[in-house]
């Protein structure tokens, strides 16, 4: 997708140097577009941990990268197999919800692991690398795909009034490598005239509503409105949202979806107001390791001074402003689960299906 005009992916090989990859700093967004560069794996595990890097497609991506980078730093050791193994689990642990992560992480290492030279494992880890972000690439496209047909019932319904679609957090190329999961859906309408207009949560408390989401849209040039977390009941209730589709970190194998917090509520409000409720995923999302995701899922417990300060730019400088009594305590889990039940639909790169077991099954029936 597009910043100022121009082509460009989330994560990519510099330019005569593949030792370094490169990708956007997505904290300053969309204040500063910075570019970051990942030179060895603790950068690697940084730019993840940090969220330089967030969004379960893109959190996978880099952390393949970070096995490749591993391999050659493993050259060097005295125990390059340890070593690789060793880095694999510190990667592992720097975002525990996304399951991207530790699927990409498993598929490097049975690719190094079958080659037995180190310098067969470098090649093989970059080749494996780069396949995983291609494939990403696809997938979000295919999601997109599918995903229109919603949209274009919707339309067609409304005789093509404008489509309201509301959005949780970010979901959009940002989080994967190009189109992006809920959002690819989106881009695919505007590229066939359909009229949409998008509902941007602001998603505190790291705001990837506000930063990215409404960031990605307006260089995209689709209607958008920034609205705060507690609105999209409010909106419903007032027919003003046709649809909800948002991405997710985490789908248990009978469809229950933990995405960015808040995501439940919303889900709600769509289920009591008969809202159709969409999760846009690539199957590398779902966990078909996992049943009941609101028992089962482990989720991300961040930093307190990401509820009790907020970012913002002020005079033209980035700046991090306290909002209640510095010694009040706050308690900030990244995501939450909606179980299944309030799921309409999960929109998958092989195309939509229920969000039960049954349903998944019927999409990638080699998993179970
Ligand atoms: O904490 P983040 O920014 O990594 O969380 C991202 C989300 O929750 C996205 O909505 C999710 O990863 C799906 S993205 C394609």
């Amino acid at each position: 997708m597009k910043i100022n005009r121009k082509h460009q992916q989330t994560i990519w090989l510099k330019e005569n140097n593949e030792k370094i990859i490169q990708v956007f700093d997505q904290r300053f967004f969309p204040h500063q577009i910075n570019i970051f560069d990942i030179t060895n794996t603790s950068e690697a595990i940084y730019a993840i941990k940090e969220m330089i890097v967030r969004g379960a497609p893109l959190i996978g991506v880099t952390a393949a990268y970070g096995m490749y980078l591993a391999c050659i730093e493993a050259k060097e050791k005295n125990n390059p197999n340890e070593y690789i193994v060793e880095v694999s689990k510190k990667l592992n642990a720097t975002r525990p919800t996304a399951v991207n992560l530790s699927w990409a992480i498993d598929m490097m290492q049975k690719a190094i692991n079958a080659e037995s030279s180190i310098q067969k494992k470098i090649e093989v880890a970059l080749k494996t690398a780069n396949q995983i972000k291609q494939d990403d690439i696809d997938i979000c496209y295919h999601i997109g795909k599918h995903g229109l047909a919603l949209i274009k019932a919707i339309a067609k319904e409304k005789n093509g009034e404008t489509v309201n679609i509301l959005t949780h957090c970010n979901a959009g190329w940002l989080a994967t490598i190009d189109w992006g999961t809920a959002l690819s859906p989106i881009y695919h309408a505007q590229k066939e005239g359909i009229d949409v207009h998008v509902w941007v949560d602001e998603t505190r408390p790291r705001n990837q509503g506000a930063n990215l989401t409404a960031f990605e849209l307006n260089e995209q040039g689709i209607k958008h409105t920034l609205i705060n977390d507690n609105t999209g009941g409010h909106l419903m209730q007032h027919g003003m949202v046709d649809i909800v589709l948002v991405g997710s970190d985490r789908t248990t194998k009978n469809g229950d979806v933990a995405n960015k917090i808040g995501t439940y509520l919303k889900a709600l409000a769509a289920f009591d107001n008969n809202i159709p409720f969409y999760v846009g995923l690539p199957s590398s999302s779902i966990d078909f390791s996992l049943l009941d995701g609101v028992k089962n899922i482990p989720i991300e417990t961040r930093d307190e001074n990401e509820v009790k300060y907020i970012q913002g730019k002020v005079d033209g400088e980035i700046k991090s402003i306290l909002i209640c009594p510095e010694t009040t305590p706050a308690l900030n889990y990244g995501f939450d689960v909606t179980p299944a039940k309030y799921v309409t639909g999960l929109i998958t790169e092989r195309g939509i299906c229920e969000a039960s077991e049954e349903g998944i099954k019927g999409l990638f029936p080699e998993k179970f």
